[in-house]
């Protein structure tokens, strides 16, 4: 399989935002991205997160497919087991994102950040070992990020999980005071490219900007 599995700190950290703008540019380019949203909650009605991966990549469909896990309430996929829906079945997930990405480009967005629970033993972290995908990290460009990031960096290590590239995603604007530091002092830590993502009005926006970021040619010799 051939991809990244999108990951982030938490929700709301801009995975949905950064995955669909790479699916985009990705098939401006003649590549088949595939983005996917394996396991969503809060689906009520539709996934909203897996509808604008699919329709970055020009498939609709790929959000609708009967092997993905959905819950209607908005909490992490254990808890919405502990409201009695039925739990993820790792093995068929995994299978069914195989078959699906087979001769694609793979963005797998996870669901919340590295370490959400998805059933009493596994968390997000195993899915993506399972997959063998290294990790693109998706964080938000503000106070806090520091320590963040670098925990699910050493989290991802101790999992036998490797980041390939890091973006800072920028939600608000102006940015935040401490987005003046965070990639300088992050890229002196860490051994991969990091990337800010600049506050964007528009989609469109947001494919210029990332189109002159180092990540595409990154991505692009995984
Ligand atoms: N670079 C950016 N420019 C403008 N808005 C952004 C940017 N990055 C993130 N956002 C905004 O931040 C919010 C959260 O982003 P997004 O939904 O992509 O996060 P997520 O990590 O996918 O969340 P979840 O955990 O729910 O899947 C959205 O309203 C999105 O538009
Ligand atoms: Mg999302």
């Amino acid at each position: 399989m051939k991809g990244v599995f999108v990951t982030s700190t938490g929700t709301g950290a801009g995975k949905t935002t950064i995955t669909a703008s790479l699916a985009r540019l990705l098939r401006a380019r003649g590549l088949s991205p595939c983005a996917l949203k394996p396991l969503e909650t809060g689906v009520d009605p539709v996934p909203a997160d897996a509808l604008a991966l699919a329709e970055a990549c020009g498939r609709p469909e790929l959000a609708t497919m009967a092997d993905w896990y959905r819950a209607r309430s908005p909490v992490s996929p254990y808890a919405a087991t502990l409201e009695g829906h039925p739990p993820p079945d790792l093995d068929r997930l995994v299978a069914a994102l195989r078959r699906t990405a087979s001769g694609g480009y793979a963005l797998i967005e996870g669901a919340g950040g590295l370490l959400v629970p998805l059933d009493r033993h596994h968390t997000t972290a195993d899915l993506a070992a399972r997959l063998g995908l290294p990790l693109l990290l998706v964080v938000p460009d503000r106070l806090g990020v520091l320590s963040d990031t670098l925990s699910i960096v050493a989290s991802a290590a101790q999992a036998g999980l490797s980041p390939c590239a890091l973006v800072l995603s920028r939600a608000s604007n102006p940015p935040d005071p401490s987005a003046r530091f965070n990639a300088h002092i992050l890229s002196e830590r860490l051994d991969f490219p990091v990337v800010v993502a600049p506050w964007s009005r528009t989609p469109s926006d947001l494919d210029t900007a990332l189109a002159e970021s180092p990540l595409l040619a990154r991505l692009a010799s995984l």
